[in-house]
């Protein structure tokens, strides 16, 4: 069961930064839009993160709140990414909106530790 999470967490770190990746591309550039990176990419990090949920409520009891908060980030990325992937450009806003919530999850996933009893 340790390696199919470490598998997953591999495939899950590919996921986001595939997404992340696509967004900075395109740090510079106009028009901003959806690219297949981020649509892969967010695609991938959500299924592999539920699939890691299901490996770590196997192995223990795992931060039910820190997942929580990360599945509903990465829901938001995902159905905003999903919304927007045919449009010929989305505002800066969205586009700023989708770095801010990836960069927020990475944060949350490796500062929310666990809590001590
Ligand atoms: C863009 C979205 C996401 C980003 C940027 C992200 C980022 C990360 C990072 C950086 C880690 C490694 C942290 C560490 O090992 O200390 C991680 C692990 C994890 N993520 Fe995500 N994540 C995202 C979405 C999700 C979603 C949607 C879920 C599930 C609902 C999820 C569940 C998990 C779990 C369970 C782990 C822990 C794996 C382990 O320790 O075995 N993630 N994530």
């Amino acid at each position: 069961m340790e390696t199919l999470r470490l598998v997953l967490l591999f495939v899950h770190i590919l996921g986001f930064a595939a997404l992340l990746g696509g967004l900075l591309v395109q740090l510079r550039s106009e028009p901003k839009v959806v690219n297949s990176l981020m649509r892969d990419g967010s695609g991938t990090a959500f299924l592999a993160g539920l699939l890691l949920v299901g490996v770590l409520e196997s192995l223990g009891s795992p931060d039910h709140a820190k997942i929580g908060v990360k599945f509903a980030v990465g829901l938001v990325i995902l159905v905003l990414v999903m919304v927007n992937m045919r449009k010929p450009s989305i505002p800066q806003g969205l586009y700023f909106g989708l770095l801010t919530l990836t960069v927020a999850n990475i944060a949350v996933a490796v500062f929310w530790s666990p809590t001590h009893a």
